[in-house]
């Protein structure tokens, strides 16, 4: 039987410092903060606006942090994975670039598309290089500049989303801490509700896909809206219950930080009190792949060894689950 488990043995977040305030984004659409703030729960997000600066230079952040915190030297890291929907060019990936931007010169490093699922199916991809024996110390990032897919003249999408970072180490763990499970789905019939329309293979970039906006996010809000609060909260429940714990066993849900009402709704259908549903829509936005760890980092003070912890998304493909973990520290 493999006692190893891949505990995550630290985390650190990164946001750049400007803002976007819900104010401000009334100066450029036809909104206003009551709207978003009832609608979505967010009030601000982060953009990167230094030109010079992309997705890999907000994962060095997050990584160097994370390298600092856990006393870790770059040059020990064997795996770098950075989920993002939004490397700094298409090839070569975004994680190339950060494992020598930050001298991990030993590491072979990813980049893993999955939208907002990104840092879940990381996390249950960076678990299997540990728990096969082979590799001790691992990086996941969850990295996104998500302003460079919003489309400011839109106000059905300019208003969800913003930037950050953030990372995990995983390493092996003996007492049974880590992740435990992993309950994770894709099902592509309906992607036409949440896509980047051109600048793939399918349709490259033109003059009429720029001109028609199609370089940007699209998304058909409703329809994702449902079923991402059944998809969440399904996920969730067939994790409990695999499990065999209840609502009452969970320390803390971590869920993907899309609509605080989707939010609001998985943690009430797991039966779970305010306080131990992690929230910080309102500061962020939508991050896509860096929600779940930049939350993860801001509540991670609170955690306590042995604590069950589920995370919760849901995103483009459509791509959604839950996991299982035993806070390690
Ligand atoms: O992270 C990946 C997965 N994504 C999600 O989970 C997002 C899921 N969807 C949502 O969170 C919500 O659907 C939105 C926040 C995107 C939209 O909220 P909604 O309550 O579903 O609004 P709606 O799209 O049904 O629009 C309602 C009304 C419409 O006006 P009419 O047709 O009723 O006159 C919209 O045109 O609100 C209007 N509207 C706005 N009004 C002011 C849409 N966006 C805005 C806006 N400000 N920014």
């Amino acid at each position: 039987m493999n006692t190893i488990t891949a505990a995550i043995t630290g985390v650190f977040g990164w946001a750049p410092e400007d803002v976007i305030t819900n104010e401000e984004l009334a100066q450029m659409v036809d909104t206003n903060d009551e709207w978003i703030t009832s609608r979505t729960g967010i009030k601000e997000r982060r953009v990167l606006k230094n030109p010079q600066l992309s997705t890999s230079d907000m994962a060095v952040k997050a990584i160097e942090g994370l390298l600092k915190q856990t006393n870790t030297k770059a040059e020990d890291i064997e795996v770098i994975i950075v989920a993002t929907i939004t490397p700094d060019m298409v090839f070569p990936s975004c994680a190339a670039l950060t494992a020598t931007k930050i001298g991990a010169k030993n590491a072979f490093a990813f980049d893993l598309n999955s939208a907002c699922s990104g840092f879940i199916f990381g996390l249950e991809t960076a678990a299997q290089f540990i728990t096969s024996g082979k590799y001790k110390k691992v990086i996941l990032v969850g990295a996104d500049k998500m302003t460079s897919l919003s489309d400011y003249t839109n106000r059905n999408t300019c208003i969800l989303f913003g930037d950050a970072a953030a990372a995990v180490l995983l390493e092996p763990n003996a007492e049974g801490n880590g992740v435990i499970d992993a309950v994770l789905h894709v099902d592509s019939n309906n992607w036409e509700h949440l896509c980047l329309r051109a600048g793939g293979a399918m349709k490259p970039a033109t003059h009429e896909t720029v001109d028609a906006h199609e370089h940007f996010i699209h998304q058909e809000g409703q329809p994702v809206f449902k079923i991402a609060v059944n998809g969440m909260a399904g996920a969730a429940r067939d994790i409990l219950s695999r499990n065999n714990i209840t609502g009452d066993d969970i320390a803390f849900l971590i869920p993907h930080q899309a609509n605080k009402r989707i939010i609001d709704s998985t943690g009430h259908f797991l039966g779970l009190t305010p306080e131990k549903i992690c929230v910080n829509i309102e500061k962020y936005g939508n991050t896509t792949a860096a929600t779940i760890p930049l939350c993860m980092y801001e509540f991670s003070h609170k955690f306590k060894k042995g604590d069950n912890i589920i995370l919760a998304a849901f995103g483009a493909g459509y791509s959604w689950g839950a996991m299982y973990l035993k806070w390690a520290y």
